[in-house]
């Protein structure tokens, strides 16, 4: 691949007049702008690439071998990480009787895709050990807001009013920011030195807010991927203050088929789809954060939900959407008009990945996802500091290396890792630690391959006392070195044209 001409940017590779395409000579241009208002219509050409079709093949294939994604080698970031995407699940939510649905669309005519979604929400709360789901947000922090708004309702429809939120602090950002967002105020929970809930500060939280106490959110396992042994306590604690116990369901993947946050004593809980159920959680999207609520709560989830009608005769249901007017008249409507059914195509992948594991089968997820994580972490404990033993659960987090003495960060490290065709882990969170490096190898990750990242993790450790510079300077051997996250974050130049222009 020539990248050092077809690596430029397409605007730079234009020349103008040049083109991919050819029309034919009679071909009425009038015709293509005629159907739009004159408001809409540009007062000047879009200044836009003109290259000849070769350039643009090459440049785009030059520019997708520079991206790392699944299907090129091991992925291990924590906790936002992609799962297993099976190629034949992108499949399905691809087939044009699904991907062309409207949300419009009389109930009659789209059946079969309203049954995968009545399937899908019987199949979460059986999953989660709770009485309803709805699949109408779009993320986990989507979710998480959702989720706190049916809190937030259920108090209310109580005549109870509770404004504070129990969030330990070493919960996912979104929990804090959507507690907030939703009107509600943060009280942090300290960690014990086992990286779990401080059950002593946890009472003291609830002798001194008692009757403000709206809800707790917990992640389970937590973002140190370690299991809440106290967990059975700790809702019990809550409840007894009346307050409701949030499962932010991101980890699920840890504990799926094995136990249920239902059973463990939570109320509301969100699932992130794009994370345990087989969509990639890549750039932002696509997401679905369905969220499930015990018995007693169903009345405060928002519409639409998709709902069973039964049938005269047996094996002839259908199903139609319940538009509802929730407790307050107009709020399930409300929510449903600006996401209508949510993502429907995570949805497919979902159904399918759980259909294909099947009752007997899901079981194993969470226990080779916790195996594989605990291999890593027996093998690079003596080259990565642990700052918490024991038995973690899908996810390990180290505190960088053990030998600091040659400066070499976690950030070092997660940059050389490229140089060896490995995506990084996740790094710097959780907040807990200074150089947190904390690694996901999923469920499916084969003995191979966590041996030869494995065997990688070493040689950087070893590079690090021996020739830290090589470390310190890394990557040397992707398309684009080390780059300023800070700058391009604070300042991102987006529009070619615009930095032209300046
Ligand atoms: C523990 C945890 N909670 C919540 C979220 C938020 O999910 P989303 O990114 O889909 O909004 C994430 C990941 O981003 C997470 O890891």
């Amino acid at each position: 691949m020539n990248r050092t001409l077809y690596g430029n940017l397409i605007f730079e590779l234009s020349k103008k007049g040049r083109k991919g395409y050819s029309l034919p000579q009679d071909y009425d241009r009038t015709h293509t702008t005629a159907e739009l208002p004159e408001a809409l219509r540009r007062k000047e050409a879009a200044r836009l690439p003109e290259c000849d079709e070769l350039t643009v093949v090459r440049h785009y294939t030059n520019l997708s071998h520079n991206n790392f994604g699944v299907n090129d080698g091991f992925y291990p970031l924590g906790s936002c990480t992609m799962k297993y995407n099976p190629v034949i699940n992108e499949e399905i939510a691809g087939l044009k009787a699904f991907a062309g649905l409207h949300p419009l669309q009389p109930a009659e005519t789209c059946q079969g895709a309203l049954e995968v979604y009545y399937n899908l929400q019987e199949s979460l709360a059986e999953l989660a050990g709770l009485s309803e789901f709805t699949l109408n947000p779009c993320a986990g922090a989507h979710g998480e807001l959702t989720g706190l708004m049916v809190i937030r309702a259920y108090h209310e429809s109580r005549g109870d009013v509770r404004t504070k939120v129990l969030i330990p602090d070493s919960a996912h950002g979104t929990n804090p920011a959507s507690a907030a967002v939703c009107g509600l105020e943060v009280v942090e929970v300290k960690s014990n030195a086992n990286g779990t809930v401080d059950l002593e500060d946890l009472e003291r939280l609830v002798q001194l807010e008692g009757p403000n106490i709206a809800a707790m959110m917990m992640t389970n396992p937590n973002t140190l991927g370690i299991f809440e042994p106290n967990v059975l306590e700790i809702t019990e604690m809550v409840h007894k203050a009346g307050g409701l116990m949030y499962y932010d369901g991101a980890n699920l993947n840890a504990l799926l088929g094995e136990c249920r946050p239902g059973d463990m004593g939570f109320d509301v809980m969100h699932i992130n789809l794009h994370k345990t159920f087989s969509t990639p959680h890549g750039g932002g999207g696509p997401g679905s954060g369905p969220v499930g609520v015990r018995k007693g709560l169903e009345q405060f989830l928002p519409m639409p939900r998709v709902v069973q009608v039964p049938a005269e005769k047996e094996g002839e249901e259908s199903f139609k959407v319940d538009w509802g007017t929730s407790v307050d008249g107009e709020r399930g409507k409300e929510i449903a008009v600006g996401s209508f059914f949510g993502n429907f195509g995570v949805m497919l992948k979902a159904y399918a990945y759980i259909l294909s594991l099947g009752r007997e089968h899901v079981k194993e997820v969470g226990p080779l996802a916790v195996l594989n994580a605990n291999y890593i972490k027996e093998c690079l404990k003596d080259d990565y500091l642990l700052p918490i033993g024991g038995l973690c659960k899908h996810e390990v987090v180290f505190d960088g290396l053990v030998d600091k003495s040659t400066g070499v960060t976690t950030m070092d490290v997660a940059k050389r890792l490229l140089d060896y065709g490995y995506h990084a882990p996740t790094i710097y969170f959780p907040l807990l630690f200074h150089e947190s490096l904390m690694i996901e190898p999923t469920e499916n990750e084969s003995k191979e391959t966590l041996d030869s990242f494995i065997d990688v993790m070493h040689r950087i450790a070893q590079e690090a006392k021996t020739d830290p510079e090589l470390v310190k300077t890394a990557p040397h051997d992707t398309p684009i070195g080390r780059v300023d996250d800070v700058l391009a974050a604070k300042q991102p130049i987006t529009t070619y044209w615009k930095t032209l222009d300046k």
